[in-house]
């Protein structure tokens, strides 16, 4: 019987269906993530390893596993794992595209008007006590109705969010390795050079997966070219962006804001100078945290490792 084994504890009634073909284990938290040698340890003689974007999936560990057929990942970034040391092996890997897109687009809007109306800071002024009356400039924002959005990474995502943004009449410039010209006429927007986009956007957003190309693609020199009153919005991966850059460009009001779902480290440490800054809103990477999506997503990766093991080919293939 093939064997099956799972990073993080899953709903029970994701993993039962699998559990009749074969043979599945399964960390006993959903909380704790495994360590590294933990992973390498319970996954050794196992045919499909299924995986959780934190876990690194390096060439020493998929090197380690002779049964390996499948990685499949619970996320749509699959920078965790060693693409081509999987390729070199013949093991396959997958990701979860397509159902995640709404909900991530949600939770992007969510964090870019939560950014742009200071509405943690206002809520833990509240909770603080700090609320002594009706104040003509306290806590005021900027505006997102009629701004101008620029969206790094237009895909399925940056699509989606380009929609909301519609409903809220802001402009929307884009930047990507490729352009998508029959999405740019149906959704009105506009391809620009990066510089372009940092210059002319009030907010950015970081839409694009980490690679070797796109990490630390927003540094000193990216963040100095933003707008005073702009503010940078990351829901893709925390590499991308320099972060003593940003905290340095956030102290000193190079740009007014950030908002971060994502960080270089994650968690991030308590200690990081990010979160001392009062303009910066923290979100813990839940970019795709709906119930419906984060079921969906599991689902998918279990068709794919059942499609594996029983010969097919899968959904979702990475390599
Ligand atoms: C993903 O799927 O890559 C997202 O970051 C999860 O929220």
């Amino acid at each position: 019987m093939d064997k099956i084994f799972i990073t993080r504890k899953l709903p029970e009634e994701i993993v039962q269906p699998l559990r009749e073909k074969f043979e599945v284990n399964m960390w006993h938290s959903e909380e704790t993530p495994m360590d590294y040698e933990d992973i390498k340890k319970e996954a050794k003689d196992v045919h499909a390893l299924w995986t959780v974007l934190s876990d690194k999936v390096d060439r020493e560990l998929i090197e380690s596993l002779p049964n390996l057929k499948i990685i499949s990942n619970l996320a749509v970034g699959f920078n965790n794992i060693d693409v081509e040391a999987a390729k070199e092996k013949g093991v396959m890997v997958t990701n979860t595209p397509g159902v995640l897109t709404e909900t991530t687009a949600d939770l992007t809007f969510a964090l870019l008007l939560a950014t742009a109306r200071r509405i943690t800071e206002a809520e833990q002024d509240i909770r603080a006590g700090k609320w002594k009356s009706w104040t003509p400039m306290q806590l005021t924002g900027m505006d997102v109705f009629g701004a101008t959005l620029g969206i790094i990474g237009m895909g399925r995502i940056g699509e989606a969010v380009a929609r909301r943004a519609k409903g809220f009449n802001m402009k929307v410039l884009y930047h990507n390795r490729t352009r998508k010209l029959e999405a740019e006429q149906q959704n009105n927007f506009t391809y620009v050079e990066l510089e372009t986009l940092l210059q002319e956007s009030d907010f950015v957003v970081i839409l694009t997966p980490l690679t070797p190309e796109t990490k630390r693609m927003i540094g000193k020199k990216e963040l100095g070219l933003m707008k005073e009153t702009s503010a940078l919005i990351n829901v893709a991966r925390g590499g991308i962006v320099d972060e003593q850059s940003l905290y340095d460009a956030l102290l000193n009001k190079r740009i007014w804001a950030a908002g971060l779902d994502v960080f270089e480290t994650e968690p991030v440490p308590l200690d990081h100078p990010l979160l001392t800054l009062p303009n910066v809103t923290v979100l813990p990477h839940i970019g795709s945290a709906s119930i419906h999506t984060r079921l969906a997503m599991m689902q998918i990766n279990a068709k794919a490792i059942e499609n594996v093991l029983e010969g097919q080919e899968p959904d979702n293939r990475v390599v």
